[in-house]
């Protein structure tokens, strides 16, 4: 219900004028915020991110790798996602192991190879190989010779149509051992592409067996096994404290034998086995493994909230707390060994050979990941067993519990909310009556407003911040949150294609990547706040009617609930005790501009200029995507008028961070 406008002379954005004269038939809102009465510190470690393997996120994502199925482990049957060139033959090869974990080769018969028609294998990466001007490709393979064989090879990175060779580099010397080979592709200054494939010949007739085949681009900070800058730098700009890992579905998998097995992911990628990622329906090499997550925490400035593995599986298959579950608890426990275990430990050794002697801050474990599915009851005492083992020896940390329980106090529960914009705007206010005498914390470990694919639009964005105001308001409550999920490969979006799941927060494809308004709207919260709540009264805030949908239970459609009055403009003001500096946040999630009247009382003065950011779109559905990646975007300008009594008229769909100097 939009509310009917006072003054139409203050439509544009950001416009701003001494406090309006009340219209007793039509009050403009008013929020009275009350700079000496603090109601919570804001938690520091409020804004984090949240990640698993899902639509393609590592592999075909962050993680800096290329090349697709590098380890042809992805099928039992073919070598998927290569393809032969010229008159070569290629099988999977199960006798000829490179070792226990890549317990499979690709055997390559290049024996028709000759001058004019090289043989060999192709791979065309996640959707293609992105080729820059100018660059520095690093590629890597492990190979065998049968006898007559030793080269040369050529491995050269090819546009897949018109076959442009953008760079190549040849290995020679190929033996009956398996051996590493590693070269160095440079780009001259071409135009970028990513339809290229990488193409690895022989002019030589032979056979040879090929496995980790690699091929790395520049990484962000030039790590070893590293990610991709462009992603990276997204992630940086919203300066999250903390990454919750590693999932999600993905920690548990559809069974046991599935679930996220950290110890398989550490260590030389050429041990690790890789698994099959069932719960989003994709192999993963592990090459993104446990050492990874903390180096990307590292590399952000990011604590790990390591999820550990609590014994359940999406298939509702579990383990009984008791002596069943023990082993899986000295995993969990070996774990936080490896992440802060000193370098006598065991784990903290391992931590240490693997190049990492400093231990990893950490403050969270949670328990499993959203165990109220998990009907048999057995979290009760899976939970149990896990909080003890844990508290017992690492009594500094926190401990989260995924579901409800009665048995132990966890110090955080984590609830999970994915909901319309409606719903979020309509459930905006509930942790302001949530009990503060509660010994449990919430972390809101994923949550996200589904509106758009596969990046949320601006509806989407708005739902956010209403929700965000929500949870920053209440963040002595709210100690953690993260959206999901985060990351999405645009490349292929029909089903069984690069995504698993609609609306995420950032999309790419092999050659660039984007932020969603969400992601813009999560970045301005998570870099504008102070550090404590102030009170604010509000008066006249315009609402809407919404219509609940009609729910199903067991198939049957439920009678349809009531309406529901629900807010249309949404706020909340910090204060950053070391300067002074006010942020108000304001939500208009409505149609036409809405002016407000901003007071404030407890300080003696607001200077009269101030900083706004802002972004707003045309309509709900406005969106960025990867043709048009800037087309909401947030942007900053500095306003005058401000005061301790002033109006601001906030434009329609927008979310709006005001700035202010007070003393
Ligand atoms: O974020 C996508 C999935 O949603 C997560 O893997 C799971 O925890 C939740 O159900």
């Amino acid at each position: 219900m939009p509310t009917r406008l006072l003054v139409s002379t203050l439509f544009c954005a950001g416009a701003f004028s001494p406090a309006l004269r009340a219209d007793p038939t039509n009050p403009i809102p008013v929020l009275q915020i009350k700079a000496d009465q603090v109601t919570a510190k804001v938690s520091p470690t409020l804004y984090g991110l949240m990640t698993e393997e899902i639509n393609y996120s590592y592999e075909g994502g962050l993680y800096g790798e290329l090349v697709r199925n590098r380890a042809f482990k992805a099928s039992k049957v073919s070598p998927r996602f290569w393809d032969t060139v010229g008159g070569a033959a290629i099988d999977l090869d199960t006798n000829t192991p490179l070792n226990d974990a890549l317990n499979v080769s690709l055997k390559l018969d290049a024996s028709q190879a000759t001058a004019a028609a090289p043989a060999g294998i192709a791979n065309g990466g996640y959707w293609g190989i992105p080729v820059r001007p100018k660059t520095t490709y690093h590629a890597s393979f492990y190979a065998k010779a049968a006898a007559g064989f030793s080269g040369p090879i050529t491995v050269a990175i090819v546009g897949t149509n018109g076959g442009k060779t953008f760079a190549r580099a040849q290995v020679t010397g190929l033996t009956g051992d398996w051996q590493k080979y590693e070269v160095t592709l440079t780009t001259k200054n071409v135009k970028p592409s990513k339809d290229n494939r990488l193409v690895i010949t022989t002019t030589s007739p032979g056979t040879l067996w090929l496995q980790q085949v690699s091929l790395f681009p520049p990484t962000y900070v030039d790590r070893a096994n590293g990610n991709r800058p462009d992603i990276m730098q997204l992630l940086a700009d919203m300066q999250p404290k903390f990454l919750r890992l590693p999932g999600g579905n993905y920690l548990e998998g559809n069974t046991i034998a599935t679930r996220f097995n950290w110890k398989t992911t550490i260590g030389d990628v050429a041990h690790r086995p890789g698994h099959m990622d069932d719960a989003w329906g994709y192999w993963s090499t592990d090459g993104f493994g446990l050492m990874e997550y903390l180096h990307w925490c590292e590399d952000l400035h990011m604590e790990p909230v390591l999820a550990v593995y609590a014994g359940y599986a999406l298939h509702h298959d579990y383990i009984k707390p008791g002596p069943d579950l023990e082993p899986y608890v000295q995993d969990d426990l070996d774990e936080i060994e490896y992440l802060i275990g000193d370098t006598t430990s065991t784990w903290g050794a391992q931590r240490a050979k693997d190049g990492h002697p400093a231990p990893f801050p950490l403050h969270y474990i949670e328990v499993g990941n959203e165990d109220w599915f998990d009907r048999s009851g057995s979290y009760e005492g899976r939970f149990a067993q896990i909080y003890d083992a844990i508290k017992s020896k690492y009594p500094q940390l926190q401990v989260i519990a995924t579901a409800k329980v009665k048995n132990r106090t966890p110090d955080v529960l984590d609830e999970h909310y994915y909901r319309s914009q409606e719903e979020m705007e309509a459930h905006a206010h509930d942790y302001d009556a949530y009990s503060r005498d509660a010994k449990t914390k919430i972390f809101v470990g994923e949550w996200a407003t589904r509106v758009g694919s596969p990046t949320p639009n601006m509806a989407g964005a708005l739902g956010d911040a209403a929700w965000m105001t929500g949870m920053e308001r209440n963040s002595d409550i709210v100690l953690i949150s993260s959206y999901a999920p985060m990351f999405v490969n645009v490349s292929d979006l029909k089903a069984g294609g690069s995504m698993q799941w609609k609306s995420d927060l950032i999309g790419y494809d092999a050659l660039t990547s984007y932020g969603s308004p969400s992601y813009y709207a999560q970045q301005m919260f998570s870099t504008h706040h102070g550090d404590t709540v102030l009170a604010v009264a509000e008066e006249n805030i315009p609402h809407y009617t919404w219509q609940p949908p009609a729910k199903r239970r067991n198939g049957v459609e439920q009678p349809r609930p009531q309406p529901q009055e629900v807010p249309a403009l949404f706020y909340d003001a910090t204060r950053d005790g070391l300067t002074g500096k006010i942020t108000v946040k304001v939500v208009n999630r409505q149609s036409t501009p809405q002016p407000v009247r901003i007071t404030l009382s407890g300080v003696t003065t607001v200077a009269r200029k101030g900083t706004l950011v802002v972004m707003q779109a045309d309509k709900p559905d406005d969106t960025n995507s990867i043709d048009q990646p800037g087309r909401i975007v947030p942007k900053t300008k500095t306003v005058k008028g401000l005061g301790t009594d002033f109006t601001s008229t906030f434009p329609p769909y927008s979310i709006s961070i005001l700035e202010l100097s007070a003393k």
